[in-house]
């Protein structure tokens, strides 16, 4: 049996833990019929463990990655039983990637952020010591962690045969990735406003106490997030009147821009079919406001800041003329009524959430010819939009 996880034991060198990887993937068939299959999830299987170290089996499919993490205090080692792996590693601010095939592996340091992923499907053994007690899970860039998660070490030393103990996740980061490959553009703070204008539903899914602490998101809709199903399934008996189009774009606002993205892809699955979340979430949009008012361009608080009218900065008249140089037949007509700064942002809005044939995008921007719908020429248009926000950060 695994030992108390409190007690401290001294770890096994990376070394050797590579030498036992080594042997076990060897072998590792043995336990791989115990080992559930997922067709697009990682599994695994905790097939050895002491008091001072353990031993996983995982499958990989085909497609599947971690995200960047650490194994805590444990110091760690795998190897390819079959298949192969790409091993992306972090150290001193260097990207470094490299393949490993049958039988190659890698010692993983304690405190080195390393990915795993796999391009065809592999199994591997992953042994470490102390055994696994906790992961945490970066970015992608492995810079900033995003989840910490515990592993129980405390289970019997082997299992051949029985369920698998643990499904492994593929990790916060990726799960929020794949939400928001999901969902419609999300929206910058400086976006809100215009968005709101133009009849999106902006709802404030933060609990009480941080709306008490932290002031009220003028203009929102304030829904619990524990009934946030119910009163917006555009079809259900508990739903908001607000909530019975169901092309009517969603805003979702939470403290910092995270669970909003999770939630968003709960009202897809409703049918709701234009639905995405504020970027940073309330905290976001309140450094946004306090900089406009900072800046002397915002006169009340947040929603009101956008309409004071000024003038193009440099780097608007840039957006637009990367705009315009796209020779989309139809975005002159969408730009070049832009005289202001509030007007640069309401285009960039109306394109990211409807499209440039939206009525109400035409209608706000009083173009006078019906504008084509052409998808590459959208695909473009969002692309290049998305550079100029890099640009303009
Ligand atoms: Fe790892």
């Amino acid at each position: 049996m695994a030992g108390d996880p409190t007690q401290a034991v001294a770890p096994i060198a990376p070394e050797t833990l590579l030498d036992m990887a080594s042997g076990l993937a060897l072998v590792a068939e043995a336990w791989a019929g115990s080992l559930e299959r997922h067709p697009d999830s990682r599994t695994g299987l905790r097939i050895l463990a002491g008091e001072d170290y353990d031993v996983w089996l995982l499958r990989w499919p085909t497609g599947t990655a971690v995200s960047p993490h650490h194994h805590g205090d444990s110091e760690a080692a795998f190897v390819v039983s079959s298949g192969a792996l790409e091993e992306t590693r972090w150290l001193d601010g260097r990207r470094e990637v490299r393949q490993l095939t049958r039988g190659q592996g890698a010692t993983v340091e304690r405190g080195v952020v390393h990915d795993v992923g796999a391009q065809v499907e592999a199994l591997s053994v992953h042994v470490y010591s102390p055994p696994l007690a906790r992961m945490a899970f970066f970015d992608d860039s492995a810079q900033e962690v995003l989840l910490e998660e515990s592993v129980d070490p405390r289970q019997d030393a082997v299992i051949v045969g029985g369920p698998p103990i643990v499904v492994h996740s593929d990790g916060l980061g990726a799960i929020l990735d794949k939400a928001r490959e999901r969902i419609s553009p999300r929206i910058e703070p400086r976006e809100l406003a215009a968005a709101m204008d133009a009849g999106a539903l902006v709802v404030d899914t933060r609990p009480v106490e941080l709306r008490h602490r932290d002031g009220e998101l003028d203009g929102a809709l304030v829904i619990d997030r524990n009934v946030l199903e119910w009163r917006l399934d555009p079809v259900g008996s508990h739903r908001l009147p607000e909530a019975s189009d169901a092309d009517r774009p969603v805003i979702l606002v939470c403290d910092e821009g995270y669970a909003s993205s999770l939630a968003a892809v709960s009202l897809l699955h409703l049918g709701r079919r234009n639905v995405t979340d504020l970027k940073g979430g309330y905290q976001a949009w309140r450094r946004f406001t306090q900089r406009q008012e900072a800046a002397g361009s915002g006169s009340d608080k947040g929603r009101s800041t956008h309409r004071s009218m000024t003038a193009l900065r440099v780097e608007d008249v840039i957006f637009l003329d990367d705009l315009r140089a796209l020779g989309i037949p139809w975005i002159n007509r969408l730009v070049d009524p832009c005289t202001s700064r509030e007007d640069v942002e309401r285009a960039w809005t109306l394109i990211r959430m409807w499209g440039p044939d939206h009525e109400d995008a035409k209608d706000m921007l009083q173009l006078s010819a019906q504008l084509p719908q052409v998808k590459q020429d959208v695909q473009k248009t969002l692309d290049l939009i998305r550079l100029c926000e890099e640009y303009r950060r």
